[in-house]
């Protein structure tokens, strides 16, 4: 397989990690709830509502994708366990790239959750799991996702045809990108290293920093 993810990511605040069968009603009750608010970008947000055994059905899609190398989704946890949104990586057709992709409960909004869990999601995508680029891409009205890669300093890039939806239909994008240069502007170079596991529990380590970084 082209890339090492984790299955498991800790940062300060925030537990990413492949979902369990355990996690569908939390998936659900967050899902519902927030219909309204993740209707214009998110497209799966159409196949709503889903009974629990579509879920567990879902979740084990999810994880065979992940197990493939097709698509690595990760459910985003308060340390508490409180269930509150999903972030991961897209794999597409670019085989050095990794795309981060992030939506998070409305009631969580505001507080940098969804930018911790991009930092993370970039130093490991970089640092453990091989990719050469990190990229984000959002329909061209979708403001408050292009603020996650600005506030992370990455390069924008105008209309790349790239389907992303937008109230139903689907619209060139605005994309964003980083490599490892990146790595030591701010935020990187300060972020805390987050902590990462595979599938057998093993702690992912982490490259040795360079001594003339
Ligand atoms: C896009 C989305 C994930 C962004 O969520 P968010 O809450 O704005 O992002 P963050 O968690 O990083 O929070 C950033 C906000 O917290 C503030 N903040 C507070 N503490 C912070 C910290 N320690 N670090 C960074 N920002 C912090 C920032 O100033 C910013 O506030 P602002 O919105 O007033 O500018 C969310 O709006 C969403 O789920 N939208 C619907 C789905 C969607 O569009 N997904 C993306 C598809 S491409």
């Amino acid at each position: 397989m082209r890339f090492t993810v984790p299955h498991r990511v800790e940062t300060e605040r925030l537990v990413l990690r492949r979902y369990t069968h355990a996690d569908a009603e939390a998936l659900g009750e967050v899902t519902t709830r927030n219909v309204d608010h993740l209707r214009r970008y998110m497209e799966w947000i159409q196949f709503e509502p889903q009974s629990i055994e579509q879920r567990r059905a879902l979740i084990d899609t999810l994880n065979s994708q992940a197990d493939a190398g097709e698509d690595y989704t990760l459910g985003m946890f308060l340390h508490s366990g409180e269930f509150i949104g999903g972030t991961g990586y897209h794999v597409r057709a670019h085989p050095d790239r990794l795309e981060l992709g992030y939506w998070i409960d409305r009631a969580q909004e505001g507080r940098g959750l969804v930018t911790e869990a991009a930092v993370a999601l970039t130093l490991v995508a970089l640092n453990l799991a091989g990719a050469d680029i990190v990229d984000v891409a959002h329909a061209p009205s979708n403001e408050r996702s292009a603020s996650i890669p600005r506030r992370l300093g990455f390069v924008r890039q105008e209309a790349v045809a790239h389907g992303c939806f937008d109230d139903g239909q689907m619209h060139d994008g605005v994309m964003w990108w980083a490599t490892r240069d990146h790595l030591t502007q701010e935020p990187f170079a300060a972020a805390p290293r987050p902590r990462a596991w595979g599938a057998d529990g093993t702690e992912f380590a982490w490259p040795a920093e360079r001594a003339d970084a």
